[in-house]
This record gives structure tokens, sequence and C-alpha cells, in this order.
């Protein structure tokens, strides 16, 4: 459905019905928490030799509620130790207390070696990870954290529109800082629900009081202004330049569908949640040799349908990008969609089922291993 012909009145771009409120919707939103992770020991799936993430410790060193169910979290090293490197764009992945996995923009400053920052929205009815940094990660915790990653490379165009809704502004503001650092053509808009909702708002002003001419930082509170249309939102799109956007899922898709029109020649984005299924046909899966088989709608993930088999079955980002889904086929042609499987390790009968899927029809075989007896 395209947004900028609402005949039916479509959900907005928070993907909410119109006129419902916003905190009923805020869980749509999902704090890069689109995850639920298993608590046990012993995987399910055969791990792979090759992912062996390098975790560190880091403790808490300063918490601060920047808006509405919003804090951030300074981050270092218990000993004060250099900390790697890391670049507008890029995300920290946490291991908390539970054992969930959550992903989080980092938006503090790249040049401090020595400090992470991140930024948490409270997600009521999530999976409950944003519950628990904001419950059991106060000031001097512990947590451990596997090294900066970056899925939202900024390139530093010569003219950039910055588009952030909500807490989609955390991968944003480091983008507006190195846009202004680098003299480049720039402009944000943040949107939100009210002004009280909408974090860094202190840091954006003194970003917009820094620029050489007023106009470069626009917020725009929805009960102020009303909820945006995508096409809106583009029309401060710099002819020729690149538009970078952060938020909901029904954002980003609406600037992808308004973007043909705005003028501007690139687009990068970074989901909360999963992206919608495209060109999703059924197939079939299979638990181990003798186990039972899960038909997988054209409309489902193989990952969705595997969870409720297995509901320790872990997954994190439900993108394609971290790995942490996993599973091995034993049998069956895949159709990968992700972006972080080699060819190797697609060859050798690696999946990740939050994004690939299989030929219409077909039946993929996987391990189960050694979780066969838990199957219901
Ligand atoms: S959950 Fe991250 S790749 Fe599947």
């Amino acid at each position: 459905m395209d947004i900028s012909t609402p005949v039916t009145r479509p959900p907005d771009l928070y993907g909410r019905p119109r006129g419902d409120s916003f905190m009923q919707k805020l869980a749509a939103f999902s704090d890069h928490a689109v995850t639920r992770l298993a608590r046990r020991a012993t995987p399910p799936w055969r791990p792979s030799a090759t992912e062996t993430p390098v975790v560190r410790e880091l403790v808490v060193a300063t918490r601060r509620q920047e808006a509405e169910d919003v804090v951030s979290l300074r981050l270092e090293a218990p000993d004060g130790a250099i900390l790697p490197p890391w670049q507008p764009g890029a995300h920290l992945e946490l291991r908390l207390p539970s054992g969930r996995k959550r992903q989080y923009s980092l938006c503090g400053d790249p040049a401090d070696r020595y400090r992470y920052r991140i930024a948490v929205r409270r997600i009521a009815g999530g999976g409950g990870g944003s519950a628990e940094v904001h419950d059991a990660l106060g000031e001097g915790a512990r947590v451990a954290v596997t090294p900066p990653r970056n899925a939202f490379p900024f390139a530093a165009e010569a003219s950039v529109l910055l588009v952030a809704g909500g807490i989609g502004i955390t991968p944003i503001l480091p983008m507006a800082r190195e846009a202004a650092r680098r003299g480049l053509d720039w402009r944000l808009v943040h949107t939100g629900r009210s002004r009280a909702s909408m974090p860094f708002a202190a840091e954006l002003a003194e970003l917009a009081a820094a620029a050489a001419d007023s106009g470069r930082v626009f917020i725009r509170p929805d009960d102020e202004s009303g909820v945006p249309e995508a096409a809106e939102l583009l029309s401060l799109s710099p002819a020729a330049g690149a538009v970078y956007c952060c938020g909901p899922a029904p954002m980003i898709d609406g600037v992808r569908r308004a973007f043909g029109a705005s003028g501007a020649s690139a687009l990068h984005y970074e989901r909360f949640a999963p992206p919608p299924i495209t060109d999703g046909r059924p197939f079939e899966l299979q638990l181990g040799d003798t186990g039972p088989v899960l038909p997988v709608p054209y409309d489902r993930s193989a990952l969705d349908v595997l969870h409720e088999a297995l509901p320790d079955l872990p997954f994190s980002c439900r993108q394609g990008f971290c790995g942490t889904c996993r599973v091995q086929v034993a049998l069956g042609q895949v159709d990968h969609r992700d972006r972080r499987l080699t060819a190797t390790e697609r060859a050798e009968g690696a999946m990740l089922p939050c994004v690939s899927r299989a030929p219409e029809g077909e039946r993929l075989v996987l391990e189960v291993y050694p979780y066969a007896q838990r199957l219901s």
C-alpha cells in the first residue's frame, strides 16, 4: 500500500492505524530489540566452527534519562582500557544477564576511544531486552558486549538528508556530527510522538546552533505537526544527494516507496524490525531425518515457524546480518537472502532462517542437534 494515497486509511509511518494512540503501537517500533533469545546452556543447533565472537565485559559508567522511556548508558572497560574503534552507523551487541542478545546503535563520539554510548527505549510488551536494560543495567553494572559492527555505514556524500524516527536517532546523531565535521551539505529531520519522547534534543539543538546556517535540524513532533508522510520527510532531500533513514519498518517502507520522486540519488536505511517478506513462496522444513515437517507459508519466515517448535531457538537481528539464528541444512536447496554467510558456509549447508527461504514446494531437512527429544 502506498502511504501517499491513503484511500483506506493505511497505517501511518510508525505502522499505527490512523487515530490510535502512540503508546499502543510503540512496541512495533522495537528498540533494536526485535529479538528474543533462548535462555539455555546448550545450543540446539550444531554450533559453527567459524563463530567465535570476541566478547568483553564493560561497566556502565553513567546512565542518563534522555527522554520518556529512554535511557542512555556510557560503557567503559573496567580497567579503563582503550576500546575498539567504530564509525557512525555501527552497533554494539549486548549479552544481557538473562542471556538475551540485543543490538543497539552507538550514539556517542567515535573519537572517544574510552567510552561507548547507547540509548534504549523501554518497549512495553516487547521481547524483554529493553526492559532488562532499563531494570538491570544501572551504574556500576557489568555487561558483556561484542565489538562494534557496522551494517549502516555513512559514506559522507557531499549532500545528505538524515531522517530519524523516534529512537532511530541513535545511529543518525553520529552521522550528523560527522557531516558537520566534514563540512557537508546536510539536513536532519527527527520525528516522534512528542518532544518529551524524543531523545537528544539538547544535542541536536547544539548541532543546529553550531551550523553555519539555520535550517539544518528539523524536529517534528507528531503532537505539534501531525504524523508525517514519507514524501514530506523527503522534501528536504538534496538533489542528487543521499538519504539516510532509521526508524520503524513502516517509515522505512514509506521512504523507500517515495524515494524515486525525491530527486536524491542514494538511499541508505536501517530497520528496527525484520524486513517484509518479498516474493515468498511456501516450502517445508523437516526437523532431522525423522522429525516433524513444518510448513512455511509464503508470508512467514522460516525462523518464525521454527520458533514455534523450538522456543529456545536463538535469534537476534532477524535481518540476516548477525548470524545468531544459523542452522544447518542436511538436505534441500536454500534460497539464501542473508548478508552474513560466505559462499563456503552456504556450500557447507549453513542457513539463516530469519530471512532465507527455499523454492516453492522444496523441503529443507535440518540437522536438529541435540534437541530432537524436545520437539513437541
Ligand atoms: S537473527 Fe540475525 S541473522 Fe538471523
